[in-house]
């Protein structure tokens, strides 16, 4: 089914970003950016060491009022123009999820335009398509603060979940760790750049769950070993805590790849036709060089055509938020203006949920 180009706007208030984007869908399926506008709140949750709900939700609405602004006059698009307005219904923090998805209600009645109420995560699961073209179905790794989860992507609303963590996500576990040693909020950077002065080898961190036959993960055993090393170090110099991170994050990248051997198996199992298919790795972890050198080796390794979204578009942002409301608007997909917020919303709803993912609360 072909359509003229459609031009939409979204929103995203789901956890600590406030943003707002506007791309266009041309007849092909080609995406284009037209403006893509994020505020972090790092800042305001800085002291609390991590996302304070209510501070999230205050700051929401100061500030999505100017950044829809911003970005529509940035696109050059007056609201008349926009095909539907799409924004993140769940799942996040309730209270900010409630803001940007009132403002995206407010905007489509007052226009009368298609709103298009959009699960976060599969905003991180088509930004490939946005970027390339990358057709169904491949495989996404997810790995944000609040999920960390392999998925096979049928199509646009269809999911299937081949793994996931059954405690913490990876960035969370990232930033649990930062914490341990000292450093500050959000843990990932500081762990990756701490790790490249530290020897690896150092410590004998576990790898989690290695050689199972699934492709699940689990962080928090990974993380109480470096609890007890933290401890039993006592006071800690600064080669310590460089070479606690980079024996952290071998342990992860060793992990990351095993898990991920596995999942490739069971992507080919379920799609032996797809000769070379592509893996997606989305969320803010997937800024991670040496997780990037992983995905590379298995790409080799596995025949596969890896696709990492640039930094911007890994982490929370809503240029992909509106690209998978403009998917949806080309399936037909829109939704009613008495559409509820929802804190949880798992990708692939057939499944289980397993302990852990999805948290209430969690980033996604
Ligand atoms: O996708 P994201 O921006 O937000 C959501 O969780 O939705 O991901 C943030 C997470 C944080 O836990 C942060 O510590 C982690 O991504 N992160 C990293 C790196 N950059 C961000 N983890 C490891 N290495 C990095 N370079
Ligand atoms: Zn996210």
């Amino acid at each position: 089914m072909e359509h003229a180009p459609t031009h939409i706007l979204g929103i995203e208030t789901s956890c600590d970003e406030t943003a707002a984007a506007v791309v266009r869908r041309d007849a092909l399926g080609r995406g284009e950016i037209l403006s893509n506008v994020v505020l972090s709140q790092l800042e305001e949750h800085a002291p609390y060491g991590g996302v304070v709900p209510e501070i999230a939700a205050r700051a929401h609405v100061s500030h999505l009022d100017g950044l829809v602004a911003q970005a529509m006059k940035e696109a050059g698009l007056s609201c008349e123009q926009l095909d539907g307005v799409a924004a993140t219904a769940g799942p996040g923090l309730l209270g900010g999820v409630l803001v940007g998805l009132t403002m995206a209600k407010a905007i489509a009645l007052a226009h009368q335009k298609p709103l298009l109420a959009v699960n976060h995560l599969e905003g991180h699961a088509l930004t490939a398509r946005l970027l390339a073209d990358v057709e169904f179905p491949y495989l996404l790794l997810l790995i944000s603060g609040g999920h960390t989860q392999f998925q096979i992507v049928e199509g646009v609303g269809r999911y299937h979940r081949l793994g996931t963590t059954i405690d913490d996500a990876l960035g969370e576990a990232f930033d649990k760790v930062a914490k341990l040693l000292g450093l500050g909020y959000p843990g990932g950077p500081q762990v990756e750049a701490h790790a490249r002065r530290g020897n690896p080898a150092r410590f004998a961190f576990p790898r989690p769950l290695k050689g199972r036959k699934d492709c699940n993960f689990s962080f928090s055993g990974l993380k109480t070993a470096v609890r007890e090393t933290v401890n039993d170090l006592g006071t800690l110099s600064a080669q310590d805590v460089a070479d606690a991170c980079a024996s952290f994050e071998a342990a992860v990248a060793e992990t990351v790849a095993d898990r991920l051997a596995v999942a490739v198996q069971m992507f080919r199992a379920a799609h032996p036709a797809v000769e070379r298919p592509a893996l997606i790795v989305a969320g803010g972890v997937a800024a991670n060089q040496k997780l990037k050198a992983v995905f590379e080796q298995a790409a080799g390794r596995h025949g596969l055509r890896l696709i990492v979204p640039p930094a911007k578009l890994c982490t929370d942002n809503a240029a992909m938020i509106a690209w998978a409301g403009a998917e949806r608007l080309a399936l037909g997909l829109v939704d009613d203006l008495s559409f509820a917020a929802r804190a949880r919303w798992p990708l692939d709803q057939a499944q289980a949920p397993v302990y852990g993912s999805g948290k209430l609360g969690a980033k996604a």
